[in-house]
């Protein structure tokens, strides 16, 4: 095979993570984002396990297209039913069958000999095989199982006529290149084994599931099992982005790809996250949200220059926004300048200097200078224009649960004076804003708008942050307030004066920075 094919296991493997409890419409979402981000097969459940499972594996099976579906079942026939009959109307439906292979789980866990093993291997897989073509045969603990058998568990999967055959690092125990060893030797002493595909699907206990998968691939397997995000029982699986990314990237060591469209990876990764409720770490590999983020002043310098200095891909290509230079105490002067610039203030050098000062000032009080701290700073330097260029000098409401809400505001406008204006609104909030937009003759869209309570009881304040954009800039208001209405009108006079005053007329007028 030319390519490494990526089968998922997230809402199987990944579903067995503790406290992790998907449901069937879920499941459905995240399935079709995995069918976009072009897995080529996903692991939809252990249809035998519950009614639960085995309904979302058939939901997965009859609405999710495009994509290979595959079920688990144990070596036994009444499991193998359970996934032929959830499969039913698969377009490409493959049985994953699994047996524990080593003596410690045969003697301990099923009471078993090897050679009821071998022969629960050999009639699963030809039973399976009068229904689905595609049959998966997994030998579980298989790193920890002697080699010699192991050779006889293959070879006897491969005889039944098992299409894939998968050799899992269950507890996470095997090293790198010992696990790529296994791999070698079963293919240098079975023949027929390279004409099918060969499975790794490795666990994380010892935080080396990627390597290993990776070793597996170098060593000729051509099937990656794993979750999104790295979940899984305990440790966890193997994080699918991160093999997927050490493909493409390093594609000159590995010489062998995915079909993964990389750009699905960060929105893939936060459904995952939001519906299982495991967080991702923002120093994740690939996906965290501080993959691209640069924050020492070195770093920063390097990246402005050229961003391969200190990045070995580019943030679009997983989907993420791209390198963000974090500013904070490290950050050097030419690192703000260029985030000003970006933000559309092009300070000459001499100004810079001055607002550097500022800066470092600020960051020493401040773990992160945000772009909102920037543009306040630069509006300090405006001689504080946003805090008087519109003011609120009243505002009314009536609203209630049979009456369309309406406001009246009071606005003072510098040089023009006051301008009162009504108006009605989907609620309080978007009356108020209907009636500052009619005063201020605002043409910018509210984009974004957030309210969260500061402290707890029903007299604590409401910090409302609101951003606007008019195409060209986007800015932040705050507003905070034991009124609600008063801290969302507040935050959104803000976001008003601070776009007014990154305007170029305005700022040349106020005697402000040139932009
Ligand atoms: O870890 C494992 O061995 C498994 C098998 C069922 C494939 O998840
Ligand atoms: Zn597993």
């Amino acid at each position: 095979m030319d390519h490494v094919s990526i089968f998922d296991t997230t809402l199987r493997d990944g579903e067995q993570t503790p406290g992790v409890a998907l449901t069937a419409d879920e499941k459905i979402e995240i399935a079709r984002q995995l069918a976009a981000l072009k897995v080529d097969a996903i692991e939809a459940g252990f249809a035998a396990s519950s009614k639960g499972d085995f309904n979302a594996v058939r939901r997965i099976a009859k609405e999710v297209r495009g994509v290979q579906i595959a079920a688990l079942a144990r070596a036994e026939r009444g499991d193998i039913d359970a996934v032929v009959d959830a499969l039913k109307e698969a377009e490409s439906p493959r049985v994953h069958i699994f047996l524990a292979t080593s003596d410690l789980h045969l003697q301990k866990k099923l009471r078993m000999t090897r050679e009821q093993a071998l022969a629960a291997i050999d009639d699963s897989v030809r039973y399976a095989k009068r229904f689905i073509s595609d049959v998966e045969f997994s030998a579980e603990d298989g790193s920890r199982t002697d080699p010699s058998f192991l050779t006889e568990v293959v070879r006897t999967a491969l005889a039944a006529g098992a299409t894939v055959i998968n050799v899992p690092d269950t507890v996470g125990y095997a090293q790198p290149a010992e696990y790529a060893a296994l791999f070698s030797k079963l293919l240098a002493e079975i023949d027929g084994l390279e004409r099918i595909v060969l499975s790794c699907h490795c666990h994380d206990d010892l935080g080396l599931s990627v390597a290993n998968s990776l070793a597996a691939i170098q060593a000729g397997v051509r099937q990656v099992e794993g979750c999104i995000n790295g979940i899984g029982e305990r440790a966890g699986n193997t994080a699918l982005e991160e093999v997927i990314m050490a493909l493409r990237v390093r594609n000159d060591f590995y010489g062998v790809d995915t079909r993964i469209e990389t750009s699905q990876l960060a929105t893939t990764s936060k459904l995952v996250s939001r519906m299982t409720g495991i967080a991702v770490p923002p120093n994740k590999a690939v996906i965290g949200s501080n993959a691209f983020a640069h924050e020492s002043g070195v770093h920063q310098d390097g990246v402005i220059k050229d961003r391969r200095t200190y990045e070995i891909m580019e943030g679009s290509t997983v989907g993420q926004a791209g390198t963000r230079l974090v500013l904070g105490k490290l950050s050097g002067r030419r690192a703000v300048g260029e985030r000003l610039k970006q933000l559309g203030f092009s300070l000459p050098d001499e100004q810079l200097a001055e607002f550097f000062v500022r800066f470092k000032e600020l960051a020493d009080r401040k773990r992160e200078v945000t772009d909102d701290d920037l543009i306040a700073l630069i509006a300090e330097n405006t001689r504080g224009i946003e805090q008087r260029h519109f003011k609120l000098s009243f505002l009314q409401i009536s609203t209630g649960t049979r009456l369309l809400s309406t406001a009246t505001v009071g606005i003072e406008i510098e040089g023009k004076g006051d301008v009162e204006e009504a108006a009605t609104g989907d609620g309080p909030v978007d009356a108020v804003f209907n009636a500052i937009d009619r005063a201020c003759g605002n043409q910018a869209k509210l984009i974004s708008y957030r309210i969260e309570s500061v402290g707890t009881g029903k007299d604590a304040q409401g910090a409302v942050t609101t951003e606007l954009s008019d195409g060209e800039h986007r800015v932040t208001g705050h507003g905070i307030s034991t009124d609600i209405v008063q801290a969302s009108a507040a935050a959104y006079i803000d976001a008003l004066n601070r776009l007014w005053a990154i305007q170029p007329q305005n700022a040349e007028k106020e005697g402000a920075v040139v932009l």
